[in-house]
């Protein structure tokens, strides 16, 4: 494969004037605590890189736990006094509205920003990244407005003949600490901060290391909007450090994660020091099931880009594929002539198709399951390799000869990598689709319509795309069975996440 990686810096890929005065501004790489942008109390700062080509493109503020404490003290008052604990669902929403137009009238310079700090192609982040960050933030604007409790009127069983009256309150759940990803950086912040917000609750955001710059940036787009100050706080730095002082905060009440599987099992045993409230969105290894019966125009296209979207680094990447026998050559020479097709390169190249991995250390996670996969007797019908020297770029992989015990059928690898076995019916398929511990997403492929309802009940995964894969929408609700995770987001159930609800009982 050809490869042609330049930094940014190149005139080829020149930065729109709004994206590279972001970049140049160094006061606005720190943290946002109580509406002033801020060292770290450490002074310590480190560096964003450029995925592509290995290259710091910014020095960020390293917060560690006493910002932590910091930012918690101002989102507690923030919480309770002010303008924010008086403010209405109507105007929390309009604030939520604006701060949508906001990111909408500088989309293409995020894309941009989005692109170099975590590698992935500037025009898939105009096409993904921006629209569903933007429309999340208007979709849960909405329910802002719409949380209601119950009333209702009843004689208490244990008093036949007397009367009650009560009803629920949905109120706020407090300081919510969230910590996320790097592989949809805005698209995780917005996920997370909206619906927090649209409950009136206040927050400190935890960006990933790798990739804070899009978070930062949010977080000035969240002043200029108008939200008072100490509503949202951002802490950029290291998981061990920032994060773990989230998850383990006393004065904190709930936490939302989204990351590793073996991360939110930390953030559960930190967080039962005060018991607070945590919904996680975890790994997963989900399955593409292709029946002899399928439209393979639609099935092989989409099982290449179930794996391959983002480089493989979603969480809902379909990383098993199972192909009936019948048609297990046609469809496995069908994804890998798609994945030897594809343009790798540096995601501000507006030709490229798949930029590179997040990171060194995601780089070596990969080529390491590369490699043992083959150890294991694996078998690459294309791919199998880093590609180049600069940058963390890997081939689209396709491997077959696995079995259900191999590691790189068990465990996530969160790459382009995908393991292809054959299957023959569909009661099998299921057992097999599910012998994992992880159940976050899957898809089915066939064109009858019993078939995919039958699989679709016995799949144990909180999606299941039929005839389709990485379909996404705010109003639909996501998240995981099993060991993918607690809770759900988007939809009308994510306000769920940032709720409590309070029973008044009175008697007449
Ligand atoms: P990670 O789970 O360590 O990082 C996710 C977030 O958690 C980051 O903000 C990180 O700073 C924070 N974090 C790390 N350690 C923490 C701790 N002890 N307490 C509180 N917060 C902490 O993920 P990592 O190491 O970047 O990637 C490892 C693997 O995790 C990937 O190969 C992939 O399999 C999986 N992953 C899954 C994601 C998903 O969307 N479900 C996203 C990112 C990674
Ligand atoms: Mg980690």
């Amino acid at each position: 494969m050809d490869m042609d990686v330049k930094w940014a810096k190149d005139k080829k890929f020149a930065l729109s004037k709004e994206a590279a005065a972001f970049l140049a501004d160094k006061s606005r790489h720190k943290l946002l605590i109580d509406g002033e942008w801020v060292d770290a109390a450490s002074g310590e700062t480190f560096p964003a890189i450029d995925p592509a080509s290995g290259q710091t493109i910014a020095h960020i503020a390293a917060g560690g736990k006493e910002d932590v404490n910091r930012a918690v003290k101002v989102a507690r008052r923030a919480f309770e006094e002010g303008p924010w604990a008086k403010m209405s669902a109507a105007n929390r929403g309009k604030l939520l509205w604006k701060l949508a137009d906001l990111l909408e009238e500088r989309a293409t310079a995020f894309a941009e920003i989005e692109s170099l700090d975590n590698g992935k192609p500037v025009v898939a982040a105009e096409a993904a990244d921006l629209p569903l960050s933007i429309e999340t933030i208007r979709y849960i604007a909405g329910w802002a407005t719409k949380v209601t409790g119950q009333a209702h009127h009843f004689e208490p069983c244990f008093a036949p003949g007397e009367e009650f009256f009560s009803y629920t309150l949905k109120e706020p759940v407090g300081v919510v600490g969230q910590v996320i990803p790097w592989n949809f950086p805005l698209l995780m912040a917005t996920w997370k901060i909206a619906p927090a917000l649209a409950a009136g609750c206040t927050v400190v955001l935890k960006p990933a290391e790798q990739t804070s710059m899009t978070a930062l940036w949010l977080g000035q787009l969240i002043e200029e909007a108008g939200f008072p100050k100490g509503v949202v706080n951002i802490i950029t730095g290291f998981g061990e450090t920032a994060g773990a002082a989230v998850a383990s905060h006393p004065d904190i009440d709930k936490v939302a994660f989204t990351g590793s599987t073996e991360v939110g099992k930390l953030i559960v045993k930190a967080a039962t020091g005060n018991l607070k409230k945590v919904s996680l969105e975890l790994g997963g290894k989900s399955p593409a099931v292709v029946f002899p019966d399928a439209d393979l125009d639609l099935a092989i296209p989409g099982a290449a880009n179930a794996i391959f979207f983002n480089v493989g680094q979603v969480c809902t990447a379909g990383s098993r594929l199972y192909v009936h026998k019948s048609i297990f050559d046609k469809v496995l020479d069908g994804v890998a002539e798609q994945a030897k097709a594809i343009k790798v390169g540096p995601g501000l190249d507006r030709e490229t198709q798949m930029g590179p991995l997040v990171s060194e250390e995601q780089l070596k996670r990969v080529t390491g399951y590369m490699a043992l996969g083959f150890d294991e007797g694996a078998r690459a019908v294309c791919g199998g390799k880093q590609i180049g020297e600069e940058g963390f770029f890997v081939e689209p992989t396709v491997l077959v000869d696995v079995g259900p015990d191999m590691k790189v059928v068990r465990e996530e690898i969160f790459g382009p990598v995908v393991v292809a076995q054959p299957f023959e019916d569909l009661d099998e398929i299921a057992k097999v689709a599910n012998d994992t511990e992880y159940g976050l997403a899957s898809s089915v492929w066939t064109r009858d319509v019993n078939k995919a309802h039958r699989m679709a009940r016995k799949i144990e995964a909180g999606t299941v795309w039929v005839n389709c894969h990485h379909v996404f929408d705010p109003s639909i609700p996501f998240g995981g069975y099993k060991q993918s995770g607690w809770g759900r987001e988007l939809g009308q159930e994510v306000m769920d996440l940032y709720l409590q609800t309070k029973a008044v009982m009175m008697k007449l």
